[in-house]
């Protein structure tokens, strides 16, 4: 899986020139085949750092489970939310492919040696906030997944096809909660707006620094990884739900924010960097919240985990 000590220089130069090859055919490297040693930790840490977004993102969501205005509501969220557990778990699986274990991975997550997506550390104050959260925080995960059902490592790329239509399904909830929302009274249709106004930048920062202050994403393009830079992604997410909040009637909290005929997309302003950075060191708002509960998760859960290694073990 990994290039072992047994592997001579010879044999190392053969083997990486089998892997560049794969990866110039635009094929897909499996689990068993052999990899330099980056583009494996490469993957761990974004394989990883995705996975943890998608447990720690059924927590702000999950706050509104128990006070939707109506089984029918209630219904969707709750769907909408275990979706979110699946999608943790399949990427568990996909990282497990490369050597390392969920109970590491959980570690280094709630020890805060790993990352997940700084927008799940933004509180839910409104309901309107559950159709935000569907309508720009999974769309804006669908511009950044779509391309990476083409990305050169076999179970993360097939992880990806099923989560993107799960997504997509979760992003038009979110539109329709919201829609029905700006339907209803003068006060509704504020929450709604108010709710996009907090989320609009938050949501741009999930694409990343700008291109110019993220090391890691040439070699990561290079080696098929990612399939665009963060701020390609940016633009679309942009030129994506521009059109959607005319639609719907909102608008978003950005004066720079304008059709430009000759690029054929629209200018925007910047989001906060200096924000950004402190949200992902772990100065969010609900940062400590979310890693304490999930730690508190973790270990209320010991006693599954160990009854199920127990039954395991006596059936074998
Ligand atoms: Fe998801
Ligand atoms: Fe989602």
């Amino acid at each position: 899986m990994t290039a072992s000590p047994q592997v001579s220089a010879g044999d190392e130069t053969e083997l990486l020139a089998a892997f560049d090859a794969v990866i110039e055919r635009h094929e897909r490297i499996e689990p068993r085949d052999w990899m330099p040693e980056r583009y494996r930790s490469t993957l761990v840490r974004q394989i990883a750092q995705h996975a943890h977004s998608e447990i720690i993102g059924m927590q702000p969501e999950g706050n509104w489970i128990a006070r939707a205005p109506s089984l029918r509501r209630k219904a969707i969220l709750l769907a909408k939310v275990q979706d979110e557990a699946g999608h943790g778990l399949y990427l568990y699986s996909a990282c497990e492919t490369l050597g390392v274990s969920r109970d590491e991975l959980t570690r280094m997550l709630i020890e805060g040696r790993q990352k997940y997506s700084s927008i799940f550390n933004y509180p839910t104050l409104s309901y309107a906030d559950v159709g935000t959260i569907g309508w720009l925080v999974d769309g804006a995960a669908i511009c950044n997944q779509v391309p990476l059902c083409r990305t050169s490592y076999g179970p993360y790329g097939r992880a990806m096809i099923r989560v993107c239509k799960e997504e997509s399904f979760h992003q038009r909830q979110g539109y329709e909660l919201l829609a029905t929302m700006m339907r209803g009274t003068d006060e509704q249709r504020a929450m709604v707006q108010e709710s996009v106004d907090r989320f609009w930048w938050p949501a741009l920062m999930m694409f990343g620094p700008p291109d110019a202050d993220s090391p890691n994403t040439e070699q990561s393009m290079a080696w098929g990884i990612k399939r665009d830079t963060n701020d390609e992604l940016r633009q679309k997410f942009v030129d994506m739900s521009v059109p959607q909040a005319k639609a719907l009637g909102v608008t978003f909290p950005d004066p720079a924010l304008v059709w430009d005929e000759d690029r054929g997309h629209h200018d925007f302003g910047q989001p906060d960097w200096d924000e950004f950075t402190q949200v992902v060191k772990g100065g969010g708002p609900c940062n400590a919240q979310r890693i304490a509960h999930r730690a508190r998760a973790w270990d209320d859960g010991a006693w599954v985990r160990e009854a199920a290694t127990a039954f395991a073990q006596a059936d074998a």
